[in-house]
């Protein structure tokens, strides 16, 4: 009894110091290519203080979805606003919008050390009337598990400072998610039976080298028959840190957040406000897995 406590003891210990350095911060993307003008028209970009945080997905007219690493609680929803129909921040062309927030809804169970439900709901302000380059992506249905092996698209302009002017692209694999937490136990080392690859959460990438991933908060989508649907949102990765320097590992794949498998909350939080006509529109996509 005492060697198991001591052991989840140190379980606790390594993740608590492996995974913040990989955590709470948003991820950028390596290797990506340049997206062309509205190939994303979902994507968002996240700004606090006017200033690039996160990348948001949008889901209906007056809904965003983000990762909650993305919010303080300490942050009024005033200081933030997203930029909607644009690939370059600060491009001011004719395409893009900005959108105030009304509301930030992190996730209940959100949990900063294990980043399970790493998600938030971000209400806007008005509605955003939807154009060739602002529009929505799909939900995918809850009892849906993206096939192992699916090619999937990862989007978003990453952290780094000076930030890319263009939104980034990249192709990803998703990846076996029992196959992936053994890789991530191993590294973080845990012992057998602990789960660093939770429920609600999903790997893609590439186990043999490290591939990338986009902003925290950024869309993780899969197409299917021509319809493009929400497979994960961006949440965290490996990380080690060297004389100081954070660096990603290569060798595992990023880990991903589903929201499919918080559609109740999803639905149960993101009303519009009263006196509004609609309550929030999805269109969930049932996608049979193979
Ligand atoms: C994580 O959450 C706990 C309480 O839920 C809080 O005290 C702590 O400051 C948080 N850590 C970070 C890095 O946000
Ligand atoms: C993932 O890999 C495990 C172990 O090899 C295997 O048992 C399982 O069927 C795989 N799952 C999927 C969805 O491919």
């Amino acid at each position: 009894e005492g060697n198991e406590l001591l052991s989840s003891l140190q379980v606790i210990l390594i993740f608590i110091y492996t995974l913040p350095t990989s955590a709470p911060f948003p991820r950028r993307i390596f290797n990506g290519q340049d997206a062309k003008d509205g190939a994303w028209p979902w994507q968002v970009s996240v700004q606090r203080n006017s200033y690039h945080v996160c990348g948001g997905v949008l889901i209906s007219e007056s809904w965003v979805v983000s990762a909650a690493q993305c919010f303080h609680p300490s942050v009024a929803s005033s200081a933030y606003r997203v930029q909607l129909g644009e690939n370059r921040i600060f491009g001011q062309t004719r395409l893009h919008a900005f959108s105030l927030v009304k509301r930030i809804i992190p996730h209940p169970s959100y949990d900063n050390v294990t980043l399970e439900a790493d998600m938030a709901l971000v209400e806007l302000k008005n509605p955003i009337p939807f154009t060739a380059a602002i529009s929505p992506v799909c939900l995918l249905d809850a009892s849906v598990h993206v096939p192992v092996g699916d090619t999937c698209w990862v989007t978003g302009w990453g952290n780094i400072f000076p930030q890319p002017e263009t939104l980034q692209e990249l192709e990803v694999v998703t990846v076996n998610a029992t196959i992936c937490n053994d890789h991530y136990r191993h590294g973080l080392g845990m012992p057998e039976g602990d789960n660093p690859i939770k429920d609600d959460m999903m790997c893609a990438g590439s186990m043999e080298g490290y591939k990338g991933t986009g902003d925290s908060g950024g869309p993780l989508v899969c197409e299917d028959d021509g319809t493009w649907y929400l497979a994960g949102i961006v949440s965290w990765l490996m990380t080690t840190t060297v004389d100081g320097v954070t660096q990603v590992s290569p060798g595992y794949p990023a880990v991903y957040n589903r929201p499919n498998a918080h559609n109740d909350w999803i639905q149960a939080n993101g009303r519009e406000a009263p006196g509004r006509k609609n309550s929030l529109r999805l269109s969930y996509l049932f996608k049979q897995t193979r």
